[in-house]
């Protein structure tokens, strides 16, 4: 794969302020693969990790368990024309809701999982194409006796609170999904650096 990454400051982030640039840590860099066709900024501070399970992934290396990944469907086996291949952005953000809670899926006894679309919504990028973003929120709650026989010693405690965003976009009739994950409350605090991933997603035709 050849990549090329390019320092990148969004303009708008107060470069004539000297101590709002120091603040907000808005250094972008650019995630570029010509060969999967896909684009997007990451805060520059970020790591790659490899052999990650994902086409990409990159994590902040400062917040415990918030990470940016990727991953596009099989090329040879997927005939996507547009996001809306998936319906209404709603009908999307159920779809990907039921994805994770199927890639969480445990076998430990007494998990249970409290699930919520928080919104969806599309936008047409300044390439012309359309893109679902949609956002969740995923609480695990595990019972700590689960042997218990009396329902009242069975206390569920919660074991992690996450957001998850995501954008969907569609090229090469591959449906293409960066998905970011954040602690619910790290979330504030990194919001804007998020969304400002989320908003320079690009797919665009591979290079084959
Ligand atoms: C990415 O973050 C999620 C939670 O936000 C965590 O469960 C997962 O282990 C992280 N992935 C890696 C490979 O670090």
């Amino acid at each position: 794969m050849a990549l090329v990454a390019s320092t990148f400051i969004f303009p708008q982030m107060g470069l004539h302020d000297p101590a709002a640039l120091a603040l907000s840590s808005p250094v972008f860099r650019e995630f570029l693969d010509n060969f999967d066709g896909y684009t997007f900024k990451y805060p520059q501070n970020w790591i790659q990790v490899r052999g990650a399970g994902a086409d990409i992934f990159f994590r902040d290396p400062f917040v415990l368990d918030e990470n940016i990944s990727m991953e596009a469907s099989s090329p040879s086996s997927s005939r996507y024309k547009s996001v809306e291949d998936l319906g209404t952005p709603q009908d999307a953000g159920e779809k990907v809701l039921r994805q994770y809670l199927t890639e969480l899926m445990s076998t430990r006894l007494g998990v249970r999982r409290e699930s919520k679309v928080l919104s969806t919504s599309s936008r047409v990028a300044d390439d012309g194409k359309l893109y679902y973003q949609v956002e969740i929120n995923i609480k695990s709650y595990a019972n700590n006796n689960e042997l218990a026989v009396m329902p009242q010693d069975r206390i569920a405690k919660l074991e992690w609170d996450r957001r998850y965003l995501s954008v969907l976009g569609v090229e090469n009739n591959r449906l293409y999904e960066l998905r970011l994950q954040t602690p619910e409350n790290a979330f504030l605090e990194e919001e804007e650096d998020l969304r400002q991933v989320m908003d320079s997603f690009r797919v665009f035709k591979a290079l084959l």
